[in-house]
């Protein structure tokens, strides 16, 4: 019998990815949250284990209770909820929760029901008749693998499992990139999502933990920013409260770019600001009352926040070229000129025009910078041969780490690699704590 094709499902923390594996694109994105009745609940819920302990949920156990099963544990209160955008719409009645914080889940039950709605309601699929590979931030604790085992397996009854570090499968989708000439897992991926992103280098596809950074600005701060300088020229109060966070977010996808010189820039505006200025036209979402705002600088000072941190928020300071050749200068020699050959994009908040160029030019700039220091101090007796600085934007960036699961999970590599649902009877939800790196397995 033909096997049904493997379910492939990035929860993000702010949006969640889910399709089939062999697609070139995820067949429903939408916000990781939940709306239920009543408080933040933990009951039956396990405790989670985060890097930073502190950013444990409140009232969540210290130790972790055994895994639910969500027929026969629930009564019939616990079906009513929503996901995504249905639970958004129903905010006014219910309590939202976002399961997922800084890429790691933080409400196992809350996490178990979302689950159980994507699969059931929107993929429409019969979880038993299907693999499944899920995706992992970097670092994400062994244990927090074994809550994820036990709910697939125990609760859906799936019939194999793979759990994914997101930078390795953003890196296997880079492979579409024209620029990339070796089909390799090495290279730092730059994963810009809502909450957080990352800089994280891999060698033949194992991550260099010790060597990752990450950057407290993504989507969510960016958006934010649009706001902030809407308000300062007096645009945003033109839109509806309620629709602020939605239209500065719109604004942000859709107008805003990199510029290669932020002080050029904003000369050129203030010169011609018919030229450069947009119109944006909203609707109110409930009165159907039309408004029109201008856009003006924060099409190119909302990204501008990654290169130039300050104008945002005094909280962190170093630009992100700066925190990529950071991360790369603390990896081990041998493999930093492979990796400064492959930094590869991942993710919405990368997806703003000219982030690779500018990217590029700046990381170069650093390198170039260096080289020349040390060619000096050496009385230039030492010439170096230079150091190819690559930054890969692709077509598939903005759902990469979806479309890599994607490819991995259509090859028969990945029956290999998986754990099956017979393995995880024998063995128990320790044998999630290692998977073989794809491409290593024979
Ligand atoms: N064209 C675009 N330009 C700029 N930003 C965009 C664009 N498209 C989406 N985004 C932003 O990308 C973010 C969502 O990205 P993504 O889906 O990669 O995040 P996530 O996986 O949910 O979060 P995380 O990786 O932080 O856990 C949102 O802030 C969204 O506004
Ligand atoms: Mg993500």
């Amino acid at each position: 019998m033909a096997r049904l094709p493997p379910l492939v499902i990035d929860n993000g923390t702010g949006y969640t990815k889910m399709g089939f594996a062999g697609n070139p694109e995820p067949s429903f994105v939408f916000p990781t949250v939940i709306a239920t009745h009543g408080g933040s609940s933990t009951s039956g819920g396990k405790s989670t284990v985060t890097s930073n302990a502190s950013s444990r949920p409140a009232g969540a156990p210290p130790v972790a209770s055994k895994p639910g099963h969500l027929a026969s544990k629930r009564g019939i209160d616990d079906l009513d909820f929503y996901i995504g955008d249905e639970a958004i719409a129903n905010a006014k009645t219910y309590g939202l929760h976002y399961p997922i914080k800084h890429g790691m889940v933080e409400n196992w039950d809350h996490m178990e029901r979302f689950w159980a709605q994507s699969i059931f309601k929107y993929l429409r699929a019969e979880p038993e008749d299907h693999y499944v590979l899920l995706t992992e931030p970097p670092l994400n604790p062994p244990e927090n693998r074994e809550n994820t085992a036990e709910i697939m397996f125990e609760s859906f009854n799936i019939q194999g499992l793979y759990i994914a570090v997101q930078a390795v499968l953003a890196l296997a989708a880079s492979w579409t990139s024209s620029k990339v000439q070796e089909r390799n897992l090495t290279g730092v991926v730059i994963d810009s999502g809502d909450g957080v992103t990352h800089t994280i280098p891999v060698a033949d596809g194992y991550v260099i933990g010790s060597s990752i950074k990450h950057i407290p600005i993504a989507g969510r701060n960016i958006t934010e920013f649009v706001l902030n300088l809407l308000r300062d020229r007096g645009e945003q109060a033109h839109i509806p409260p309620e629709d602020q966070l939605r239209v500065a977010e719109k604004i942000k996808e859709d107008y805003t770019y990199v510029c290669q010189d932020i002080v050029k820039e904003i000369r050129k505006y203030d010169a011609d600001p018919y030229k450069y200025f947009a119109r944006f036209a909203g609707e109110h979402s409930v009165t159907g009352r039309k408004y029109d705002i201008d856009i003006g600088y924060e099409r190119f000072l909302a990204p501008e926040i990654f290169f130039n941190p300050e104008i945002y928020s005094s909280d962190f300071l170093t630009p992100l070229p700066e925190v990529v050749d950071n991360v790369i200068q603390t990896s081990p020699i041998d493999v930093r000129r492979g990796l400064y050959k492959n930094i590869v994009l991942s993710g919405g908040s990368t997806m703003f025009k000219d982030f690779g160029r500018r990217l590029q030019r700046d990381i170069k700039h650093i390198v170039d910078g260096r080289i020349a220091h040390s060619e000096q101090a050496s009385g230039n007796l030492m010439r170096s041969t230079g150091v190819d600085v690559n930054v890969i934007s692709h077509k598939r960036q903005r759902y990469a780490v979806w479309y890599g699961g994607s490819l991995m999970a259509s090859t028969p590599e990945f029956y290999n690699v998986a754990h099956t649902k017979q393995q995880y009877e024998e063995f128990g939800p320790s044998l999630v704590r290692r998977f073989s790196v794809f491409g290593s397995s024979t």
